[in-house]
């Protein structure tokens, strides 16, 4: 249970589903977890289910100010930072064509999955070095890789946080950060986000039967993997991605 022990880890938008349970089973591995989201319940709730090794700070992803005020306070708290989690991230509303969509829906989208992936690497890589080095998880998709007619801004982030995690890799890397980078791509997910996308028992069958491994995962599903990127095993690895979808990415 020490996979991660002794590490000060960041996961934004823990106060739900795949940040909640990757917060909760890092914390369980043995690291130090500094819960945030714009939503205050839902990251107190998430502390409270850890009970010990974590807080909980309010921040919105998207905004710079916070991200400096969050990162100035671990380092002063904490003393380090060895891992963050760039999860935060919404859908938008479902369904939306390209055509349909409003340029400020199109940009409240980005600003926060993609903008707040920008500030987190930002703010974060000076940090991490200074702690002698760590690892950043980039939440993206599988709607990276594939066209979204249904979610049109919302593929369009995922597939720039894909790009730039490889940015920020090889950044760091040429720059001998000891910083690595990488992205994961869930698939379909249970939680709030995945029940907003497929509301009715309907369409949760029509698409669970496109499922290759015959069902939806869960949040643990890719707090795992997170928890491996996050911690010394994944050592080799930086700028891949890691796809976690039941098979669906392979159709
Ligand atoms: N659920 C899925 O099927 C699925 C699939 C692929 C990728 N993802 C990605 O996984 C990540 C987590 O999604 P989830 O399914 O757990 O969704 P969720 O809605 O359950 O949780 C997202 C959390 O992010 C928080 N958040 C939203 N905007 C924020 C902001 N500006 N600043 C800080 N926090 C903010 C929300 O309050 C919420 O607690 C997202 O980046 C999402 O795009 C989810």
């Amino acid at each position: 249970m020490s996979r991660v022990a002794d590490k000060v880890v960041l996961v934004t938008g823990a106060g739900s589903g795949i940040g909640r349970a990757s917060a909760k089973l890092l914390a369980s591995e043995g690291a130090t977890v500094i819960v945030t989201d714009v939503n205050r319940a839902g990251g107190l709730e998430t502390v409270q289910q850890i009970g010990g090794n974590a807080r909980f700070e309010e921040q919105d992803t998207a905004k710079e100010a916070d991200w400096k005020r969050i990162i100035d306070d671990i380092m002063a708290r904490e003393g380090r930072l060895n891992g963050l989690v760039n999860n935060a991230g919404i859908a938008g509303p479902f369904p939306s064509s390209f055509e349909g969509e409003s340029l400020d829906q199109w940009r409240r989208i980005l600003s926060i999955n993609v903008e707040g992936v920008f500030l987190g690497c930002k703010y974060g890589v000076p940090a991490l070095r200074a702690s002698g080095g760590g690892s950043i998880v980039n939440m993206s998709s599988l709607a990276a890789f594939l066209g979204t007619p249904d979610l049109s801004a919302y593929g369009a982030s995922k597939g720039a946080v894909r790009q730039f995690t490889k940015t920020v890799a090889m950044d760091c890397a040429r720059k001998g950060y000891k910083v690595r980078c990488n992205s994961v791509h869930p698939g379909i997910i249970m939680t709030p986000m995945g029940e907003h996308i497929l509301p009715s028992e309907k369409a949760r069958e029509r698409t669970r039967q496109r499922v290759p491994i015959g069902h939806f995962g869960t949040p643990e599903d890719i707090a795992y993997g997170v928890l491996y990127l996050i911690s010394d095993e994944s050592r080799f690895m930086t700028g891949a991605e890691l796809v976690i979808d039941g098979g669906m990415n392979s159709i």
